[in-house]
């Protein structure tokens, strides 16, 4: 089954629909800036974009970079803040005139390493972490979703963990590996402590560099793996979300 799934990331909007036997998308992806400012009426009109191009008339799911309940977006660290609080579901579903589900971002790809990756056929607890703009997190039990975690704002030396543990934060002071492993080396130790999930699978972009710097980290109870599908995760996972509604 095919289903149409949008990640909305910090960067760009992409989408394509996704092949849910397989797990993988069914098309290349299509790809927009994220319009900057942020806000709800042009992220709208940049999804609407994204889905015309493929000529979509079905269940659409899309990924938010924030908590989401019920359709209704209730956070924002890193995107406008006239997102608190909005029904972006409906907000969403109205413009595009389809069916959609609105998921967490690092919930979407923690959905699909599950599923089709990393994590497959994995028991206990598994902890996907996305490390790109912020920090985003994915919790699993038995394969069972715990929603909008939010572990990236656990506070770590006084701060946001993902204010100087994120791969922005990363790039943004010039940190090396060996220097940004001694961040993480503390953050995934906080994070072991306090779930000790038997899985991490470490997603976002960087996930393509784990050669660089998974090696340098300290042992942890838990096997850290990067995550298989990378880029695709959110598309995939957003997608599963939708295909509930069909
Ligand atoms: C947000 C999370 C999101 C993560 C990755 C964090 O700042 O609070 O909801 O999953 O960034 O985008």
């Amino acid at each position: 089954m095919n289903v149409f799934g949008v990640d909305i990331g910090g960067s760009g909007i992409k989408g394509a629909p996704a092949d849910l036997d397989q797990g993988r998308l069914a098309e290349e992806r299509f790809k927009v800036l994220t319009p900057s400012p942020a806000e709800p009426e042009a992220v709208v009109a940049s999804v609407k974009e994204v889905v015309g191009h493929f000529g979509w008339k079905g269940p659409v799911g899309l990924t938010f970079p924030g908590v989401v309940v019920d359709g209704h977006t209730r956070t924002a660290a890193n995107v406008d803040k006239g997102w608190i609080g909005l029904d972006a579901r409906s907000l969403f579903a109205e413009d595009l005139g389809l069916p959609v589900a609105l998921v967490n971002d690092a919930d979407a790809a923690g959905l699909a390493e599950v599923t089709y990756g990393a994590g497959k056929g994995r028991k206990g607890v598994t902890l996907m972490l996305t490390l790109g703009t912020g920090i985003g997190s994915a919790l699993f039990v038995d394969g069972v979703l715990v929603p909008n975690t939010e572990l990236g704002h656990l506070e770590l030396h006084g701060k946001d963990a993902e204010k100087h543990t994120s791969s922005a934060a990363r790039e943004e002071h010039g940190w090396n590996w060996h220097q940004w492993a001694e961040r993480l080396d503390d953050y995934f130790a906080m994070v072991d402590g306090l779930f000790s999930p038997q899985l991490i699978i470490i997603g976002g972009g960087v996930s393509r560099k784990a050669d660089k710097f998974l090696p340098l980290l300290k042992p942890l109870r838990a096997e850290i793996v990067p995550a298989q599908l990378q880029n695709d995760a959110g598309i995939v996972g957003a997608a599963m979300t939708a295909a509930k509604l069909a």
